[in-house]
């Protein structure tokens, strides 16, 4: 798959084995990044990669997700001898990605870097579409920019040691997709979702591969997020804010996922979608959706709308989120904190809503 850029075309190929290792042997001056569980588990085929090349192996924790950590890597890089020919591989999931990606922006103001994604979700989502993203403080995602990869080396074989969790949380990304493309595109996917539960490979080769298609459709409109990409935030607004009163104990695809049931409530009462509709969607996305994670305080009014009014799209007064119609998704600005609760309240049965 060839993906439009400011940078250049880029491009983000499929494997089911190692064989790209060879390819990347060939190339000079490497300097590695590589989530420490990845390193752990796959230490005898990395290792034939890395050989004598340098790296840092990083814990893929929110909490390393910022500056400090960047520039920790940076001096050790500069240290070394890193230069502007130094081409950086990175090797993990939307952790390592994002602090890469900040580092290759930023190192002598851009070098090249090719990332090896090793999770569902990096795989399904991040690792097209040019966003680097880091946190600070309390802040996630604060700070950062645009700069995609030369290269994406997928290699679906990584996705059999996530543990649970991770992997739900990248199949929420694909349901987000295959519902914004429509509710046909939604059964299609739908119809997948046996395979997809027990981690069938060729079933996850088509989602992934759909749900990369459908992104790259937006991200080529607009790569530089100013207007249309703001519909790939589906199911976000209200993820983003769990994943924060979770304290991170939420995954960011299990937030997203939901996210999305939330929103579909608020577009059942709303009337834009039928029961019948709401009830196939949300029974779907409920099987992704790890019921033992959600606790009752995640969804308490004082704690749960007050992390939402902190959104940068909120008006003093209402919620802008992204809602399904059935067709499509479309952003309204107009959601009330009672619709948000009731809708909670409702469905889930958790918080002010027991
Ligand atoms: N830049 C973007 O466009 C973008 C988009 C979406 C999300 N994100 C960011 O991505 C992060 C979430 O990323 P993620 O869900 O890909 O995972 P992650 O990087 O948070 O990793 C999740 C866990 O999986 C482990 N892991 C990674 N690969 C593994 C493998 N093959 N086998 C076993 N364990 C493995 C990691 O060590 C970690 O414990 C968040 O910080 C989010 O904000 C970025």
């Amino acid at each position: 798959m060839i993906v439009k850029s400011y940078t250049g075309d880029y491009e983000a190929d499929f494997y089911s084995d190692f064989s790209f290792f060879e390819e990347l042997k060939e190339k000079k001056n490497k300097f590695f990044i590589v989530d420490q569980k990845v390193f752990s588990l796959y230490r005898e085929q990395l290792s034939a990669l890395i050989g004598d090349d340098l790296c840092y192996i990083l814990e893929a924790v929110e909490e390393n997700k910022n500056v400090n950590m960047a520039l920790e890597i940076i001096e050790q890089m500069v240290e070394m001898h890193s230069k502007r020919n130094t081409l950086l591989v990175a090797i993990g999931g939307g952790i390592i990605q994002d602090v890469s990606a900040f580092i290759a922006n930023v190192l002598y103001r851009g070098i090249s870097w090719v990332l090896i994604p090793t999770t569902l979700l990096a795989q399904t989502d991040s690792c097209i579409g040019s966003k680097s993203s880091l946190n600070f403080k309390q802040y996630k995602n604060l700070m950062g920019y645009f700069y995609p990869p030369t290269q994406i080396y997928i290699n679906t074989k990584f996705i059999h040691t996530l543990e649970q969790k991770d992997y739900f949380s990248g199949l929420g990304e694909i349901m987000k997709c295959a519902i914004m493309d429509g509710f046909e595109s939604f059964k299609e996917t739908n119809s997948n979702m046996e395979g997809l539960l027990v981690r069938d490979e060729d079933k996850l080769l088509k989602e992934i591969t759909k749900a990369l298609n459908f992104k790259k459709r937006v991200i080529e409109i607009d790569e530089f997020d100013k207007e249309y990409r703001n519909i790939m935030n589906f199911g976000h607004t209200f993820g983003h804010a769990l994943e924060s009163t979770s304290n991170y104990a939420i995954p960011h695809g299990q937030g997203v996922s939901f996210g999305m049931m939330l929103a579909n409530r608020i577009s059942y009462e709303r009337g834009y979608i039928s029961q019948d509709m709401l009830e196939e969607l949300n029974g779907a996305i409920e099987k992704i959706v790890m019921q033992e994670l959600l606790k009752a305080e995640y969804f308490s009014s004082d704690t749960y709308l007050k992390v939402l009014k902190k959104d940068k799209k909120f008006t003093g007064k209402l919620h802008t989120c992204i809602l399904f119609d059935g067709d499509g998704v479309k952003r309204h600005s107009d959601i009330t904190d009672e619709e948000i609760m009731d809708s909670i309240k409702k469905f889930f049965k958790f918080g002010d809503a027991r």
